[in-house]
């Protein structure tokens, strides 16, 4: 069967065998065939690159379900199924009037791959209002929870692509939300601009949440519409050295302070400076609006898309001797 419909990028590579989960014993079942001894996770397909057929059996995660685990007068602890769309998670807890998830309206993906690469965007991650996950080891089918401090979350970054890589399917999430007196987080310069347009002076969740979707849809593509997987890199942290020297030679770049020895430098200006923003070679390309996000304009191969991520952490790497390294998880 054809994975295209399976990940965002919408690369057209086959599984050799494909089981869809939707619930914890079948997935306990489907670990133990040996007659299967490779098996392959996918769940929203929306951090991968696949760049071959697939010779294993792929599991495809589509564990649903929403419920309430704690609640009292300010906040609500909630348990999450992994194969719960995002998005789709995000619009439920706004129309319950919970708040926390706002700023990471609209992240391509499901629920269960969330904690992986601790999805972020507009001054939010989701380590601020993750709890814990529950996951089934591979080897065992024996469900292991990881509370926040057991999942070493860093930027995009998480034990899941570390020591635990591959070991465990996450297969629910539980995360804790505000009932009232939200904090938010409307000091990202776009969201902060977005509201004011609007005339908004006291946001609600929704407000900010709708801001968020505006920004987003202003400048990152639909995966719905053209194949992608949000940001390709990530970017990248150097030290204060090295940033001296860089902006020395370029004084109008962008920059964020991480703590107080290390500086980050946004990966789409970079590229968009080694001029490839917008930039198309066949049916791979670097999206004309973010120049971090690369594209499927149809019929790209993974490799088509990985050749050309290559051409441009080289560019980078000559113009301003800086590495990016993909955020996209690749399957060779
Ligand atoms: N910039 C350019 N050219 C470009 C893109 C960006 O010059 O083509 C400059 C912008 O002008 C700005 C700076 O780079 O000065 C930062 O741009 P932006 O605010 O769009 O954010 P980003 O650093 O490009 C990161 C995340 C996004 C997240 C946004 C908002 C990473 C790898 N990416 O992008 O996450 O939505 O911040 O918080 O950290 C994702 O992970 O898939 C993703 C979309």
């Amino acid at each position: 069967i054809s994975l295209k419909a399976y990940n965002t990028f919408g690369i057209d590579v086959k599984a050799r065998y494909f089981v869809e989960i939707t619930g914890l014993v079948q997935l306990q079942k489907v670990l133990e065939l040996k007659s299967y001894p490779k098996k392959f996770i996918i769940s929203g397909g929306s951090n991968m690159l696949l760049t071959k057929d697939i010779d294993a059996l792929v599991i495809h995660i589509n564990l649903k379900g929403i419920t309430l685990v704690e609640e009292n007068e300010n906040e609500v602890e909630i348990k999450v199924m992994a194969g719960e769309n995002w998005h789709g998670l995000v619009q439920w807890t706004l129309e319950k009037g919970y708040g926390g998830l706002e700023n990471l309206s609209l992240i391509p993906g499901n629920t269960g791959t969330a904690p992986i690469q601790n999805i972020g965007a507009y001054g939010v991650e989701l380590k601020d209002v993750f709890v814990s996950c529950t996951a089934m080891e591979i080897k065992t089918g024996e469900l292991i929870s990881f509370d926040n401090e057991a999942c070493k979350f860093g930027y995009r970054d998480s034990i899941f692509k570390n020591e635990a890589k591959d070991q465990h399917i996450i297969t629910s999430v539980h995360l804790k939300l505000t009932k009232k007196d939200h904090v938010l987080h409307t000091g990202y310069g776009a969201i902060e601009a977005e509201l004011k347009t609007n005339g908004i002076v006291y946001p609600t969740i929704r407000d900010v949440s709708d801001a968020v979707i505006a920004i987003r849809q202003s400048k990152l593509p639909d995966p719905a519409v053209l194949g992608n997987s949000g940001s390709f890199f990530k970017n990248p942290v150097i030290s204060k050295k090295a940033f001296e020297k860089f902006i020395k030679k370029h004084p109008d770049a962008p920059h964020y302070e991480v703590g107080e020895e290390e500086f980050k430098i946004p990966a789409g200006w970079l590229i968009e400076q080694a001029g490839f923003k917008g930039k198309r070679f066949d049916d791979a390309g670097v999206h004309e609006k973010q120049a971090l996000v690369l594209v499927n304009y149809g019929n790209a191969t993974g490799t088509d898309i990985l050749n050309l991520s290559q051409r441009i952490q080289k560019e980078v790497a000559q113009k301003f001797n800086i590495k990016i390294q993909p955020e996209v998880n690749i399957i060779k």
